[in-house]
């Protein structure tokens, strides 16, 4: 279902595309406001396992989630800085990155009034905010930030140019921009461009799908168990595995044949 959402939405008009992607979101906020369901990625499992970071035990059930924001944030030196995320969804990611990696601030903007809503009862804590904002016009002046965090969000975005040329408005001179998200294969090259089209230079570019792909291996039980718990709505479990890139999924079959990418950038500003 997600692979065949992401497709056809690929072709739509960029309004409508952000119009799908926000309700969707807007929905599962509103519906499920479950205070354990902090992240919505599909994880990362580093190739070596000496990699992995150490974890409070409140935060191993979020393990693979958390390695793909480990994996992204450390990208670049993060310690002490003005860092944003953008699509910050439940608000897990941002939350580990200020409690683990100790910038001095850590603001999260998301486009759904109610997942900031969510985040800002969750995850209270002092140097992270969360603010609703548009990742294509963001609420903030030009060179406030010393990095800029973006994992798994920019493919609802309408037009990736627009967003760039805001991360690229916001970041200091020498800031950074730390990326990931899935892509089509054959958009894969226009990615690039798209991420450069500010001229923000690339300095490391990685194509992670196997770790994704063992990630969800690893947590796929987890998964279908969480699944079943929490929608009583049985009508709604197999749609939601979809989503969720489950074994057998579409979104992870395509991973499989690789038709479907998952990409990670450091870029610079210089
Ligand atoms: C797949 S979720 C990922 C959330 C989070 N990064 C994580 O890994 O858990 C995508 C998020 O991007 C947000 N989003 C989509 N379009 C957006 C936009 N134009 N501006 C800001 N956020 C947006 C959605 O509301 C959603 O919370």
């Amino acid at each position: 279902m997600l692979a065949k959402l992401f497709i056809t939405l690929a072709h739509l008009s960029p309004g409508v595309k952000r119009f799908t992607w926000l309700r969707l979101y807007q929905y599962l906020a509103r519906n499920y406001p479950t205070a354990d369901w902090t992240f919505m990625n599909y994880g990362f499992q580093p190739g070596d396992k000496s990699e992995t970071p150490v974890l409070d035990e409140e935060d191993e059930c979020n393990r693979y989630f958390i390695q793909l924001y480990d994996y992204v944030a450390t990208g670049a030196n993060i310690e002490g800085k003005q860092v944003l995320e953008v699509g910050s969804g439940r608000g897990g990611g941002a939350s580990y990155i200020k409690r683990y990696l100790h910038p001095m601030s850590m603001i999260g903007v998301d486009f759904s009034e109610r997942a900031i809503n969510f985040c800002r009862e969750r995850h209270q804590m002092e140097g992270l905010s969360f603010t609703q904002g548009d990742a294509e016009s963001l609420p903030f002046e030009d060179a406030s930030f010393d990095t800029v965090v973006n994992v798994e969000s920019s493919h609802c975005y309408g037009s990736m140019e627009k967003f760039v040329a805001e991360v690229y408005r916001v970041l200091r001179p020498k800031g950074y921009f730390l990326f990931a998200d899935l892509r089509n294969r054959d958009t894969s090259e226009k990615l690039q461009a798209q991420l450069t089209s500010s001229g923000l230079q690339v300095l490391k570019k990685v194509d992670i799908t196997d770790n994704v792909l063992s990630a969800l291996d690893a947590y796929n039980e987890k998964k279908l168990a969480l699944i079943q718990n929490m929608l009583s709505a049985a009508w709604f479990r197999k749609p939601f595995q979809e989503f969720a890139g489950a074994k057998g999924s579409q979104i992870y079959e395509r991973f499989k044949d690789r038709t479907m990418v998952y990409h990670h950038y450091v870029l610079e500003k210089t």
